[in-house]
């Protein structure tokens, strides 16, 4: 056979047992028709919406290990970024502006004095085209306009989920632009893989050896800490909640883990970044990215204010996030690996959930 049908051919077999329903989802207040989207692949299933590319839900073995919503309506209201699409910056943005090619552009303050995840209304919040993809993956793709929250560039984004007969949420990222922007995208699903409870006992490992510590507004202040000897050492399998309330200065900024961890890489290889064992039910999940960096976040925010699926209360620590990403505030950090995307070139990047037991 000739190579590249070859290659063709073991792409395909990666996705082979793939289902793909779709369903409304019903309407955004601005009256625009939402769509939901069922992947399921052996003993994985992945429902997806194309109202902010959000994960509404995704079951291992039938357990559901994310937090979110049983209806649109919960989405469109406030929440803390549910299983969403961030951009066009994931993670914060230091005083809500940046330098690029000599022009400063401001972008929206909505944490304090910081831009966090895009803005007012970042990509979370837009309606994406959706396309059923032959193979059963979800492609969405979303023209992000030159100015829209601050930011420079017509700025065309296509992200595609598949699930692969490895048991594998497998997110693809690519994006184009007119003009010199910055660009940094993420998934903010927030994991119990247990399924309810709080994520305390859940064991986590890191591929990191260092962090990026953080100044009151949970900026980074530049420097690249050694995780040796602190509580953000997770070289070796440790619980979340061992050390979290140790007194500890970077602890106690956030409110418990809310950081950036400097995955050990060389360059932008696909990697693994995480791997989250729950021990009661001996689910395990690897996070695998071609990203620089992963923020650990561990819901310190979620204060029971918030219900969701079945009326489920979603309190303090009930779930916790790891979001592959460039390291925040990179647009004003030039040590940092850069973020900055201009005309003529190809973003890409891929963020693999992998359900391993
Ligand atoms: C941030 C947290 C924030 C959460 C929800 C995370 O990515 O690091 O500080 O509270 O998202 O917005």
């Amino acid at each position: 056979m000739d190579k590249r049908w070859a290659a063709l051919a073991v792409i395909s077999t990666m996705h082979a047992g793939t289902k793909l329903v779709s369903g409304d989802f019903g309407k955004t207040r601005e009256g625009a028709l939402v769509r939901i989207y069922t992947l399921t692949n052996n003993s994985v299933e992945a429902t997806i919406t194309n109202y902010g590319g959000r994960v509404v839900s995704l079951k291992s073995g039938g357990t559901d290990v994310v937090l979110g919503f049983d209806s649109l309506e919960g989405y469109l209201n406030d929440n803390p970024y549910f299983g969403a699409l961030v951009g066009r910056y994931a993670n914060r943005i230091g005083h809500a502006q940046f330098t690029l090619n000599g022009v400063l552009y401001k972008v929206p303050k909505n944490d304090g004095d910081n831009s966090l995840h895009g803005g007012l209304r970042g990509f979370d919040k837009r309606v994406w085209t959706p396309r059923e993809l032959p193979d059963g993956g979800l492609e969405l793709t979303y023209l992000s306009k030159d100015g829209e929250e601050g930011y420079p560039g017509n700025c065309k984004v296509t992200v595609i989920y598949h699930l692969t007969d490895a048991g594998e949420l497998k997110i693809e990222y690519a994006a184009s632009t007119d003009k010199g922007t910055v660009i940094n995208l993420t998934n903010h699903a927030y994991f119990n893989l247990k399924g309810s409870g709080d994520i305390l006992g859940h064991m986590l490992t890191l591929t990191a050896d260092h962090f990026t510590p953080v100044d009151r507004g949970l900026i980074p202040t530049g420097v690249l800490k050694p995780v040796a000897g602190t509580p953000f050492d997770f070289r070796k399998p440790t619980a979340i909640g061992a050390r979290i309330e140790h007194n500890d200065e970077q602890l106690k900024l956030g409110k418990g883990y809310d950081h950036n961890w400097v995955l050990n890489k060389k360059g932008s290889e696909l990697s693994i970044a995480a791997r989250l064992e729950e021990p009661s039910s001996g689910r395990v999940m690897e996070v695998w990215t071609t990203e620089p960096g992963i923020q650990f976040y561990t819901g310190n925010f979620l204060d029971g204010s918030i219900k969701g699926k079945g009326g489920k209360v979603y309190g303090r620590r009930s779930a916790l996030c790891l979001e592959t990403q460039h390291f925040p505030d990179s647009p004003n950090k030039p040590r940092f690996p850069s973020v900055v995307l201009r005309p003529g070139m190809d973003f890409k990047s891929t963020t693999i959930y992998k359900f391993v037991r």
